[in-house]
């Protein structure tokens, strides 16, 4: 039986240190932590992230702002919300919630923030000082699940990490972070895909897999040798009607069945999905306090 890595415990920790630390720039320096939230649509996944996101703030004693736009909202009204945020001096970040409806350019929004504020880490320029190894805002999933490997002290040095997905979100960059030359990474990576004629081929080698497909329970016990650690990123709704609200959460992976395999796993819910937010706070707690860019 597995150690259960616990996101829910880790994330907790992180918030009550960034609450001290907020205090902290807000007596000594007059800095409030600003953050910018902007939500196109009625995607409830969607709505519930920024809901929690906006808690978070809150409890943190951050500032927040969130712009809630219809569906149809052009182009141009999101790119206005961004222009203005970029120049507001109390605002520290921003995060438009992906995905956005198919008649605005994703590219070009997330290009129009300024990288100084990008709490979101998916700016290209974000994205390039990512993997040169040089600081910056680090996407906040792939950052929770470093964080997590680091808290639990995971061996990774000279490990085979094997990621299944090759997102912009987190397949490509936690790839690149843990190639890294440094103490919480050095691994071997792989990534693999949709294109992989045999998927197992791969997560069997994994010493460190890293489910990232948004497939409900694709990874089963078969497809993991024994000794694994296995990151399970993916929140996945599935029906349930025994439930009152008619679905339940899962991951990517099979947990019941690859826990019995694995050395450490993490648990969906419970697992990175709450370091997601965490990691953001401390992504616009460090740009409020001056301390990425
Ligand atoms: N959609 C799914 N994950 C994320 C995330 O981390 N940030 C944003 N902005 N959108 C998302």
């Amino acid at each position: 039986m597995a150690q259960i890595i616990d996101g829910k415990l880790i994330s907790a920790q992180i918030k009550e240190e960034l609450k001290l630390k907020t205090n902290k720039l807000i007596n000594d320096k007059g800095i409030t932590p600003g953050l910018a939230l902007l939500l196109v649509g009625d995607n409830p996944a969607s709505k519930s992230y920024v809901g929690s996101k906006e808690k978070s703030c809150a409890e943190l004693g951050f500032k927040s702002i969130v712009e809630r736009l219809p569906d149809d909202v052009n182009e141009n009204t999101v790119l206005e919300f961004i222009n203005k945020w970029n120049s507001d001096p109390t605002i520290h970040g921003i995060l438009v919630q992906l995905p956005l409806p198919k008649h605005i350019n994703e590219s070009k929004v997330i290009q129009s923030i300024s990288p100084k504020k990008d709490v979101d880490g998916f700016h290209p320029e974000s994205f390039g000082r990512l993997v040169i190894g040089l600081p910056g805002f680090v996407p906040c999933t792939p950052a929770g699940i470093v964080e997590l490997i680091k808290r639990y002290k995971i061996q990774t040095k000279g490990k085979h990490v094997v990621v299944v997905g090759r997102s912009n979100i987190v397949g490509k960059p936690i790839a690149n972070l843990m190639y890294q030359k440094n103490q919480d990474a050095n691994s071997i990576v792989t990534i693999c895909h949709t294109a992989a004629p045999d998927l197992r081929y791969y997560t069997k080698q994994a010493d460190i897999l890293i489910a990232a497909v948004g497939v409900p329970q694709i990874i089963k016990a078969d497809d993991v040798k024994d000794g694994v650690v296995v990151i399970d990123v993916g929140i996945n709704r599935v029906e349930d009607s025994s439930i009152e609200k008619g679905y339940r959460i899962v991951g990517d992976v099979d947990f019941d069945s690859v826990k019995e395999k694995a050395s450490s796993i993490t648990p969906v819910p419970g697992g990175v999905g709450l370091m997601t937010v965490a990691m953001l706070m401390q992504n616009t707690y460090k740009s409020a306090a001056g301390e990425v860019l």
